[in-house]
């Protein structure tokens, strides 16, 4: 079976934050399937400050899970 998450293991801390932003990204594309509405809008959060500092934060809770999944990549 394929799937798109098939674990939160990752090699190392900047490889779980690209996972990070992934996570965030797949929610925003499975709340709003259609790609050409996502287009339309793209251009408006990515000048919004807020929209983008909002976007951060989503990505921050992400890191946090993804981190404590990897014991934060302790050796
Ligand atoms: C592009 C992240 C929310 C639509 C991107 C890119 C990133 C990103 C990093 C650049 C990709 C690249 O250039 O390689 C996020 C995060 C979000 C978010 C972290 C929220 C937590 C949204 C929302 C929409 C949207 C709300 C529209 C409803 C798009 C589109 C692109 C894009 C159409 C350009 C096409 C693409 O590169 O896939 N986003 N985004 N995103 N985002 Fe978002």
């Amino acid at each position: 079976m394929t799937t798109w998450l098939p674990t939160l293991t990752t090699e190392t801390p900047e490889e779980g934050y690209e996972l990070a932003v992934k996570l965030s990204r797949v929610a925003v594309k499975m709340t709003q399937p259609d790609a050409a509405i996502r287009e339309k809008l793209r251009p408006e959060y990515a000048e919004s400050f807020d929209a983008l500092i909002a976007s951060s934060q989503i990505v921050a809770t992400h890191f946090a899970t993804v981190a404590a999944a990897n014991g934060y990549w302790r050796e």
